[in-house]
């Protein structure tokens, strides 16, 4: 039996502002290609992605088809936390070139009809930072201090941490200095490594120098920014104990006393409003983890952020009941606030998806990774790509111990150990490492069958990942009814997920047989090869096809 294709449900409001496309902005459907500035193009052969070798590879990504780029943090930096850790936000860190690199980085992006998103990390900065100088040299209760959070320790002589919140990477999130006498002195709080002291958020000082850094880069020109820990610049009032033992996940949704609190919401009401002081429609996109998607679209309502990472969409299963939940989710609370969606599968964070969705089966999660890609952007909205993804590269999980930099591998029980894995430097040609990386090697080892990935590699198979990317993002800018805009769910069988756009459809089958229904319309782009039989058409196990209508 062939089931038909007929409209269901609509999942969300029509009337949306997000429907009508009375705002239409470019990021509301844009496909942001990330950038992780190490492991992207080494032009001077360190073995380490530079500022240089993204500008040299920009004719790569405006060929791929992308609308804009997001750089990781490049900024001045002991690389504690691969950049996250900054010591000087106006500076540019000589790993990574110089603050000319990053002015002829923007403009020819911006030639090449490229944006460019820069990352900007304000909960918390290297231990390197001045100001942390400073304040390591002040007394308790001094000026320098009120940048941080710093606090006397618990117990008779201060020996136990002020509260019992747990660092991100494994540990207590507090660590006790040593006064300028060599006694034991106060703690101070870092909700990630030691070594990247969080701001404190109610120094208006702390407000005022954030303003100058934004400014500072949208001076240079750049497009907007993507937010770090967004949801976590503002703690409790009195940093209350959570009362239990409980590392906090990077990639999580727990209710914690320092995370997404209301008091975040007031900053990026304020960068909001130097972001629309310059011209050009400059962007915040913030990575913020809440704990459903309705506290999520709280970060991008009209007058905060533009945008925020789904992870919902990122850590949900190979399952089609799943997924569609949470593409209505996502979809329903977003458009409550009259913000695009956006979808994203992989970062520098987590396990690349081709290894998530396989489960130990490389085939099984190339041909997953190829269904996802074309699920990811058709749907509604702005899309997020991490680089090596449009070549498919897995996760590179036999990394040796001595290579591996990630801080949490080194703490103990660190949940994210494994974030090396995903940062190993993209293959570009050739047959051996560093596959035209850069003329040195490179930081992390590349593994022997990558070459076969390379963009060399793949370029003109129609067969290949990087070919099947292309084509999508290309038929993506000539399909009105892609991007931002309205969808609707098409009845379809257990497992397979089928919706409308204006013009078009998309079928997914999330299982391990082929299905067979009626033909929808033409095919324009399929993940794997389809067969057609009277008006029906087979469509293979774990895979996803376009149709014009
Ligand atoms: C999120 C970033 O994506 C991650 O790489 C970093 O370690 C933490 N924030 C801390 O800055």
């Amino acid at each position: 039996m062939t089931p038909d294709l007929a409209p269901s449900v609509r999942p969300f409001a029509a009337d949306s502002a997000a429907a009508s496309g009375e705002q239409a902005g470019w990021w509301r459907s844009a496909v942001i290609y990330q950038v992780y500035v190490r492991s992207f193009a080494d032009s001077d052969g360190d073995g380490v992605g530079d500022l240089r070798g993204i500008r040299e590879r920009l004719p790569y990504l405006a060929g791929l088809g992308v609308d804009a780029l997001w750089l990781t943090p490049f900024y001045a930096s002991p690389q504690a936390d691969g950049g996250y850790d900054v010591a000087d936000y106006r500076a540019v860190d000589p790993l990574f070139g110089q603050l000319s690199d990053a002015d002829d980085l923007v403009r020819e992006a911006h030639r090449l009809g490229l944006r460019v998103i820069v990352d900007i990390v304000p909960n918390h900065t290297s231990d390197q930072h001045v100001w942390f100088q400073e304040a390591l040299a002040d007394r308790p209760g001094g000026t320098a201090r009120a940048r941080y959070h710093f606090r006397p320790g618990r117990g008779e002589d201060g020996e136990l941490p002020p509260n019992d919140w747990e660092s991100v990477f494994g540990g207590p999130a507090w660590t006790r200095t040593t006064d300028a006498d060599g006694r034991p002195g106060e703690w101070y709080l870092h909700l990630f490594a030691p070594e990247q002291p969080d701001l404190n958020w109610d120094s208006p000082e702390v407000r005022e120098e954030f303003d100058s850094v934004l400014r500072f880069w949208l001076d240079l020109g750049v497009d907007g920014f993507r937010i770090d820990v967004a949801h976590g610049m503002v703690k409790a009032p009195g940093l209350p104990d959570i009362g239990r033992t409980e590392q906090a996940k990077l990639i999580g949704a727990q209710v914690l006393p320092f995370f997404d609190q209301d008091g975040v919401h007031e900053i990026h009401r304020a960068w909001r409003k130097l972001l629309d002081s310059y011209p050009g429609e400059r962007v915040g996109v913030a990575e913020a983890w809440a704990p459903t998607s309705e506290r999520l679209a709280l970060y991008v309502r009209p007058d905060e952020l533009h945008q925020a990472f789904n992870f919902q969409f990122l850590t949900c299963d190979w399952d089609a009941d799943a997924m569609r939940e949470v593409i209505d989710r996502s979809l329903a609370a977003t458009a409550s606030v009259g913000a695009p969606t956006t979808w994203v599968l992989s970062n520098h964070d987590v396990v690349r998806h081709v290894t998530r969705y396989g489960a130990g089966d490389g085939e099984l999660g190339r041909t997953r990774a190829r269904a996802a890609a074309l699920l990811m952007l058709a749907l509604p909205g702005s899309a997020y790509v991490y680089q090596g993804e449009e070549l498919g590269l897995p996760e590179v999980v036999d990394l040796p111990d001595e290579v591996r930099q990630d801080p949490a591998f080194f703490r103990g029980d660190g949940q994210d150990g494994l974030r090396d894995g995903c940062r190993v430097p993209l293959p570009w040609s050739g047959e051996a490492a560093p596959y035209g990386f850069g003329p040195g090697g490179s930081w992390l080892p590349q593994p022997e069958q990558w070459a076969g990935l390379s963009v060399e590699a793949q370029s003109g198979d129609p067969r290949s990942m990087l070919e099947l990317y292309r084509s999508a993002l290309a038929l993506r800018r000539q399909l009105p009814g892609l991007g931002d805009g309205d969808m609707g769910w098409l009845q379809a069988p257990e497992g397979v997920l089928a919706f409308s756009r204006p013009g078009f459809v998309c079928t997914l089958n999330t299982l391990g047989a082929e299905v067979t229904l009626p033909v929808p319309g033409r095919p324009v782009l399929a993940s794997a090869a389809l067969e057609f039989a009277g008006g029906t058409v087979r469509i293979p196990s774990n895979s996803c096809v376009w149709w014009a209508v």
